[in-house]
């Protein structure tokens, strides 16, 4: 015990001296370390957004909010401002050379899809005159930016688990995840699951489910969704090499059909919104499958980083497509986002983790 103390007391005592004489070990790192990039605020900056979307000829019109007609372009230059330090703004050239002869995968629903065609157009837009190609194989989008050998990924799988075709119809099978196969050998793997576990009635794609072996019609739909995430838990734990994959998890994407959430309780949805909430709290408060979500990521040994985007997106009520995707006030989207917007600022965080 004595010694314990005497030799923390000289370890402390050699960093002191290191400290003294301006030798900080891992200098950047250690701030970095201080900082959570997720508790923030956005503010306006005129030299966002990232890219100008007609730049970028491969965004899906459901995200095509500019091309679509939405008239305000604030909602595309705010900025996320962590507390405690501030992010490194996105450098696509960059980025594309630490991925040279790389792969990276999206695998979840079209929150997924969304942060994928995000990523491209960042990256297209820094090198506009590079080649590129898409192709789909199967459930697999795939983006190659061939002058770097590298491919960005989107393998569609809503729920990561497994939905299997049996005779008595569509099992929800919550131990299986076979649709894993896909994602080895990737160098760097962000998944998400949320939006379909609350789905039900002619839009839920499976009939019954299945977990420890028993099949029923329902279960309730938290202890489903954790059910999944600890079988994709165990996924990771088994196959990950993290000397060459880093795995991130996208974190819960948040709608705005309820006004009451952000003390306008008249507001029955997005529309009409123009700017985001500007301070950093959201009075509606976080989801509670957020909470589901870090208690399974808890219980992983292989490194895996949360990209923790609930908190910032909730403030940003002004960024889903409403009327300005797929157009019409039945169609009207309050839970994807516009691009450009804000899931750049996801992959701005993320590329922030890889620096
Ligand atoms: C797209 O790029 C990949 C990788 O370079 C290449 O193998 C494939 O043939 C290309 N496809 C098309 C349609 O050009
Ligand atoms: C909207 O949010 C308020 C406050 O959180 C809640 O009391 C109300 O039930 C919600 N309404 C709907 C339709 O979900
Ligand atoms: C989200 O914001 C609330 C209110 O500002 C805060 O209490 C909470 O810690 C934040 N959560 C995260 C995950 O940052």
């Amino acid at each position: 015990m004595g010694s314990w103390v005497h030799s923390s007391f000289c370890v402390a005592r050699i960093l002191g001296l290191l400290l003294l004489v301006g030798f900080v070990p891992n200098g950047g790192a250690s701030e970095e370390a201080s900082c959570d990039l997720f508790k923030g605020r956005w503010v306006l900056d005129e030299n966002y957004p990232l890219y100008n979307p007609s730049s970028c000829p491969f965004i899906e019109r459901e995200f095509s909010c500019q091309k679509n007609g939405r008239p305000d372009h604030f909602y595309t230059q705010y900025r996320w401002q962590p507390h405690d330090c501030d992010l490194a703004r996105f450098d696509g050239v960059d980025f594309l050379e630490r991925f040279r002869e790389k792969s990276i995968m999206f695998v979840g629903d079209s929150l997924s899809r969304n942060q994928w065609q995000s990523l491209t157009c960042m990256l297209h837009s820094a090198v506009p005159n590079a080649n590129y190609n898409v192709t789909r194989v199967d459930d697999v989008s795939i983006f190659t930016f061939t002058d770097y050998g590298l491919k960005v990924m989107l393998d569609r799988n809503v729920y990561l688990v497994d939905v299997v075709r049996e005779k008595i119809g569509r099992v929800l099978k919550l131990d299986s995840i076979v649709g894993g196969k896909l994602w080895k050998e990737i160098d760097m793997l962000i998944f998400n699951t949320w939006h379909w576990w609350n789905r039900r009635g002619p839009s839920q794609p499976w009939d019954y489910v299945e977990v420890g072996g028993r099949v029923s019609k329902d279960i309730d739909r938290m202890v489903a969704f954790e059910k999944a995430l600890m079988t994709w838990a165990g996924w990771v734990d088994s196959n990950i090499d993290p000397a060459k994959t880093k795995v991130f998890f996208q974190g819960i994407s948040p709608s705005h059909y309820n006004g009451s959430q952000w003390d306008e309780p008249k507001a029955r949805s997005c529309v009409g919104q123009k700017e985001p909430l500007l301070g950093s709290t959201y009075p509606g408060g976080l989801p509670p499958a957020l909470s589901v979500l870090k208690n399974a990521l808890s219980k992983i040994t292989k490194p895996v980083t949360l990209l923790d985007v609930t908190n910032l997106s909730l403030l940003r009520k002004d960024g889903h497509p409403s009327i300005y995707g797929l157009g019409g006030t039945t169609a009207m989207d309050c839970s994807h986002w516009c691009l450009c917007g804000v899931p750049d600022t996801w992959n701005e965080i993320l590329y922030n983790f890889i620096l």
